[in-house]
């Protein structure tokens, strides 16, 4: 039986992982690892409490269940605390990458590792594996450099980069841009949203699929996970509204200028999905199919 480590497993595409994993016609030996206690609301996989920055702890774990496959979903995500907390965010994205490489050098462990549209700097759009990478923020910067050590480290690997990560999963420590508009307009509260930053979002179900894709097929390389359509913000939060039948008067436009957040954001992501289409066999939905896909999940 194949034995499988997910690093983040208490968060969203580690606990979508739990799940479909578990779901799957295959049998799988499961690790889960994350900070803290185990709070999936599962038991049907071996919880380990490990920080994977704590380069012995990592390796002693490793080293217990030796896994044909490592996934890691454990980051530090929130691009403003990134570039506040850059140490912190340098020990995680990059240093704990370095050490599941060393890890999977050490013991054949094929690796699935999740990157991220910010190594773009949004002038272009519809970004493909091959285009040229130049992060805006720190967070991105940190994502890049795994990205680098990965693929010069010559490890059997794939990097699966992806956008604006949706799903719904228990015990939330992070809101997303789905559950956040549409807990807003339920509420009949305003919200503000940017107008002129574009982007392709991604159903945590599709970007989970992705990876079990990769388990099954060991491919090597990078590959772009997202919806189909590029929209702003703005008209991502009109379709939220539209989908879940919320009063969409409640939305106002705000440009990035005006909102100044912390950290840098690229005007235009998106991806070419052709190599994934192509090699993972994967059609991707727009978003307003994935809307409706997960408005089902949520009933
Ligand atoms: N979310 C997005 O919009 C987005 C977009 C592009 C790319 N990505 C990438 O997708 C991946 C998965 O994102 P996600 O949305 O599933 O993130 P998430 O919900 O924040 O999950 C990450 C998990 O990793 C855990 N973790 C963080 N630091 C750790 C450490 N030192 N040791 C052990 N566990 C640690 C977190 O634990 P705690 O809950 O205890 O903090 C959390 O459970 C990340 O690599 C991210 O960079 C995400």
């Amino acid at each position: 039986m194949k034995s499988i480590l997910i690093t983040g497993c208490n968060g969203l595409l580690g606990q979508t992982l739990l799940r479909l994993l578990s779901n799957a016609d295959k049998d799988y030996n499961i690790i889960g690892v994350s900070r803290g206690k185990n709070r999936t609301g599962r038991v049907d996989f071996i919880y380990e409490n490990v920080d994977i920055t704590d380069k012995v702890s990592l390796i002693k774990v490793v080293e217990k269940h030796k896994p044909d496959v490592i996934i890691n979903t454990a980051a530090m995500t929130n691009v403003d605390v990134c570039e506040d907390e850059k140490e912190g965010c340098f020990e995680i994205n990059v240093n704990a990458v370095k050490y599941l490489v060393n890890l999977c050098k050490q013991y054949d462990s094929y690796f699935i590792h999740i990157s991220t549209d910010f190594i773009f700097d949004g002038k272009k759009g519809y970004y493909s594996e091959e285009d040229k990478p130049n992060p805006l923020s720190y967070y991105g910067w940190s994502k890049l450099q795994a990205e680098k050590i990965i693929v010069e480290s010559g490890i059997k690997s794939a990097i699966l980069r992806t956008i604006l990560v949706y799903g719904k999963v228990h015990n939330m420590a992070r809101n997303n841009i789905v559950l956040w508009i549409k807990d807003r307009l339920e509420n009949q509260q305003e919200i503000t949203v940017v107008d002129d930053q574009y982007r392709m979002p991604t159903y945590v179900e599709d970007l989970a699929n992705a990876c079990l894709i990769c388990i099954d097929q060991k491919v090597n390389g990078i590959y772009n996970v997202s919806s189909n359509q590029l929209l702003s913000i703005y008209e991502i939060a009109k379709t939220i509204a539209s989908v879940f039948n919320l009063d969409d008067s409640l939305i106002k436009p705000i440009s990035t200028q005006e909102l100044g957040q912390k950290a840098k954001r690229p005007p235009k992501t998106g991806f070419d999905l052709s190599r994934t289409s192509k090699v993972l066999q994967i059609e991707p939905y727009t978003f307003e199919e994935d809307l409706r896909r997960f408005k089902q999940f949520l009933t």
